[in-house]
C-alpha cells in the first residue's frame, strides 16, 4: 500500500517544521508547504534520510486567493491524494485594528481563516470517499482566554477571533464526519518557542515571560499528532496551559480580564526595568 500523506501549512519553520517532522516520523510522506522553499528543501532532504520518506516541496503564499487550489492540484498532478492536512500557516499582524488598511486585514484573514477552511473544503470529498483521514486546525490558546493587550497589540486585533473561528469550525466538522474515520482537531498552543515572535516584533517582551511559560514546537508537535490520531477535537498542549483554561472556564470574565491586565502591567515593569539597565 502507497504510503499516507500528510499536507502541512508553514513547514518551513516553528510548529509546521515539528508537525512534519512529528508525521514523517510515523512513516507519512509529506507535502510541504511555505513561502521560503530552500527551507523545505533541506527539511525534504533531512526527513528523506532520517525516515525515509518522500516529500513534495510546494512553495505558496497563502494570503494568496487562488493558493489552496494551486497546491492541492499540484499534489493531484504528482499523482498524490491528501489523507492528512495540518493548516498552521500564520504570523501576527501587529498594529492598531482602525489604523492598518483594509488589504492588510484582507491579507490577515486570508491566511488565517480562508485559507484553512479552504484547503480542508478541498481535501474532505477525497477523505470521504477513502474513508480516512486526519486534520490538525493550528489554533491558539489565546482563543480560549480573555484577550490581553499585550497579546492582540503584536498578533493583531483580529488573531483571538480568527483563531476562535478555528476552534468552532474544527468542533462543528468533528460531528460532521465523525461516522467517516476523519478526525479533526483543533490544536491551541501557548507561548511557543519558533520565528512567531521574531516576525510579529514580540521577541522582547515575550523572553521576559517565566520559563514555565515557553513550550517547545516539538511539545506541541507531539500532542497535535497525538489527540488527531486518538480523535481529540481540542488539544491544549502543556498542563501550565491547561490549568490557565480551566481556570477562565471557572472565573467570572471581569475576573479573567482583570488577571490578564495584572499579568500585562508586570511584564511592562519587567521590560521598563530591563530598558533602564
Ligand atoms: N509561536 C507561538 O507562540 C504560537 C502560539 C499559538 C499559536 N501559534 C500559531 O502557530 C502557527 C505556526 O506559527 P509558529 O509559531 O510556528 O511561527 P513561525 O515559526 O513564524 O512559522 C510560521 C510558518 O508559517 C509560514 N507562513 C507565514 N506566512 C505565510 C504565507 N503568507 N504563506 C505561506 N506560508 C506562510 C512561514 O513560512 P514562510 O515564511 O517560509 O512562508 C512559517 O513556515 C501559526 O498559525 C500561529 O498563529 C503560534
Amino acid at each position: 500500500m502507497a504510503r499516507r500523506l500528510c499536507l502541512v501549512t508553514g513547514a518551513s519553520s516553528g510548529i509546521g517544521e515539528a508537525l512534519a517532522r512529528e508525521f514523517a516520523s510515523h512513516g507519512w510522506d509529506l507535502a510541504l508547504v511555505a513561502r521560503r522553499e530552500e527551507r523545505l528543501r533541506d527539511l525534504a532532504e533531512e526527513l528523506k534520510a532520517k525516515h525515509g520518506v518522500d516529500s513534495l516541496v510546494i512553495t505558496a503564499d497563502l494570503a494568496e486567493e487562488d493558493a489552496p487550489e494551486k497546491i492541492v492540484s499540484e499534489i493531484e498532478k504528482a499523482g498524490r491524494q491528501v489523507d492528512g492536512l495540518v493548516n498552521n500557516a500564520g504570523a501576527g499582524q501587529p498594529g492598531s485594528f482602525a489604523e492598518l488598511d483594509w488589504q492588510t486585514h484582507e491579507r490577515f484573514l486570508r491566511l488565517m481563516v480562508t485559507a484553512y477552511v479552504r484547503l480542508a473544503h478541498l481535501v474532505l470529498p477525497g477523505m470521504k470517499a477513502r474513508r480516512f483521514g486526519r486534520i490538525i486546525n493550528v489554533s491558539s490558546v489565546s482563543a480560549l482566554l480573555p484577550s490581553a493587550n499585550a497579546h492582540t497589540r503584536f498578533s493583531g486585533t483580529l488573531y483571538p477571533g480568527a483563531k476562535s473561528l478555528l476552534i468552532k469550525f474544527s468542533e462543528a466538522l468533528a460531528l460532521e464526519v465523525e461516522n467517516d474515520n476523519i478526525h479533526v482537531t483543533a490544536l491551541c498552543p501557548g507561548y511557543t518557542f519558533s520565528e512567531f515572535h521574531d516576525v510579529n516584533g514580540a521577541r522582547q517582551t515575550v523572553s521576559k515571560l517565566p520559563k514555565f511559560w515557553m513550550l517547545t514546537a516539538g511539545d506541541v508537535a507531539t500532542a497535535g499528532y497525538d489527540a488527531v490520531t486518538r480523535g481529540v477535537v481540542t488539544r491544549v498542549p502543556g498542563a501550565w496551559y491547561k490549568f490557565l483554561v480551566a481556570m477562565a472556564k471557572v472565573l467570572p470574565d471581569p475576573v479573567g480580564r482583570a488577571l490578564m491586565r495584572a499579568q500585562e502591567k508586570r511584564m511592562a515593569r519587567q521590560a521598563q526595568a530591563t530598558a533602564a539597565g
